[in-house]
This record gives C-alpha cells, sequence and structure tokens, in this order.
C-alpha cells in the first residue's frame, strides 16, 4: 500500500477514513489553557504535541487554521500544557466543542482554572496531575516543500513553571501509572499506557543480532 496525501484521496484506496492519525500514534495530548486579551479563559485538547527539547524544555503543538488557543497565545504570549488523563477523558472531550471566543470551557467542562505562577494571564487546570507553563517562542506557520502556505501553524513554546502533584511522585520519580496519561490514537481512538518496562542503554558496544529481534 502507498500514496501520495498530496494527490491521492485514500478513500479512493480502500480505506474508510483518512488512515493519517492513526499512523504517528499514540500522541500525548497537550490540554491546553489560555486566556484572551479580554480576560475569558479557554481550555481545549491538541494531540499534534509534543516535547521538542529536553534541556532547555520546550514543547510545540500545532494548531489546524487559526484558533482561540492560538489566538489567545498571540495576544498574551503564554499558555499552560495540562496533561490529559484517564479518569479526565469525558471533560476533555466536552472542552474540545468549538465554543465562541466568549465561553469560559472551564465552566462548560465543569472544571477548575487556577493561577499560574509564573504567567499573568493564562490559567492552569487544577484537576490534572502535571500542568506546564509555557512562554511563545515562535510561531511557524507550514509552508509546502514548494513554499505554498498551508493552514496549519506550529507553535512552541518555552517552559517556565512546571507543576507536579505529590500524588504521582513515589521514591522521587513521577510514577506514570498513578498519572494515568490519556493518548490519542487515530478515528475516534483513546488509549492509556499499556505495560511498562525498564531497557538499560548498552555499556559497551552492542553485540551483533542475529535477526528478528529478540
Ligand atoms: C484529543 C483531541 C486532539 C486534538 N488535537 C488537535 C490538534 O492537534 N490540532 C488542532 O488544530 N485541533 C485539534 N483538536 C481539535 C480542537 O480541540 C478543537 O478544534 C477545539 O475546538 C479548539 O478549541 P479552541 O478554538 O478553543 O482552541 C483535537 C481534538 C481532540 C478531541
Amino acid at each position: 500500500m502507498f500514496y501520495d496525501p498530496r494527490s491521492e484521496d485514500p478513500k479512493a484506496l480502500g480505506f474508510t477514513h483518512n488512515p493519517w492519525n492513526a499512523l504517528i500514534a499514540p500522541r500525548p495530548i497537550a490540554w491546553i489553557s489560555t486566556r484572551s486579551g479580554a480576560g475569558v479563559a479557554n481550555l481545549a485538547p491538541y494531540s499534534f504535541f509534543n516535547a521538542v527539547s529536553g534541556a532547555p524544555p520546550f514543547v510545540m503543538f500545532s494548531s489546524a487554521g487559526r484558533k482561540d488557543t492560538q489566538r489567545n497565545i498571540e495576544e498574551t504570549g503564554e499558555f499552560v500544557v495540562n496533561m490529559a488523563t484517564e479518569d479526565l477523558v469525558a471533560a476533555l472531550n466536552d472542552s474540545c466543542f468549538p465554543f465562541g471566543p466568549d465561553v469560559d470551557e472551564f465552566q462548560r467542562a465543569g472544571l477548575t482554572a487556577v493561577a499560574a505562577r509564573h504567567l499573568h494571564h493564562a490559567p492552569r487546570l487544577e484537576e490534572t496531575p502535571v500542568s506546564i507553563e509555557c512562554r511563545l517562542s515562535q510561531i511557524v506557520e507550514l509552508k509546502t516543500a514548494a513554499g505554498a502556505p498551508v493552514r496549519s501553524a506550529a507553535i512552541f513554546g518555552e517552559v517556565v513553571g512546571i507543576h507536579v502533584d505529590e500524588r504521582i511522585i513515589r521514591n522521587g520519580r513521577v510514577d506514570l501509572a498513578l498519572a494515568r496519561p490519556l493518548s490519542r490514537l487515530g478515528y475516534m481512538d483513546y488509549a492509556g499506557l499499556g505495560p511498562i518496562f525498564e531497557v538499560l542503554r548498552p555499556e559497551s558496544e552492542p553485540q551483533e543480532r542475529v535477526a528478528p529481534y529478540g
């Protein structure tokens, strides 16, 4: 199976839906809180999201069109990435409804906005175990290889504050089995964490393996 997404419709090849969102998965979900210049709090999920640098920490998410979140970030230069967790999936789903910019999605989803530590505008979500305070670093409007504009933008944030709930810290480590982060698959599918296992990096040059890897 091969197709060129620029010119071919995967549905014409037998897929029921465009499979793209199922191909780079699972994706972590940034549940992003912002505030508009007019002072309205906003909360929405974004799964085209990841950490893009460890030290110093930076995050990136992409917005398909200029949505309220992007507009608020442009207005205030701030956002908070809140961890989406399995127990909050119903509220997360409520918050993705395309409410107008005058609607506070915290209220609509029955959630609590609390003040961030280093940010002046964007609130953080109280119910989540991890919140990451970010200042806008840059917005990159995506272009094709030929330089034609497309409707998506990549938004980069410098991390300026990290909240971790004591309840998910065990023996000095963040215990993700306790946090139960939610991830996005393709279609309408979500996933929790599977089994967690540890792999130590090689201390010497790895021995040649005989495929298949085992
Ligand atoms: C789990 C999930 C992940 C999403 N990821 C994205 C994304 O990465 N980019 C995007 O533009 N919209 C994404 N959406 C859709 C937005 O959440 C939706 O358009 C929302 O209304 C935007 O809210 P806002 O206008 O308040 O920013 C996602 C929705 C869900 C449920």
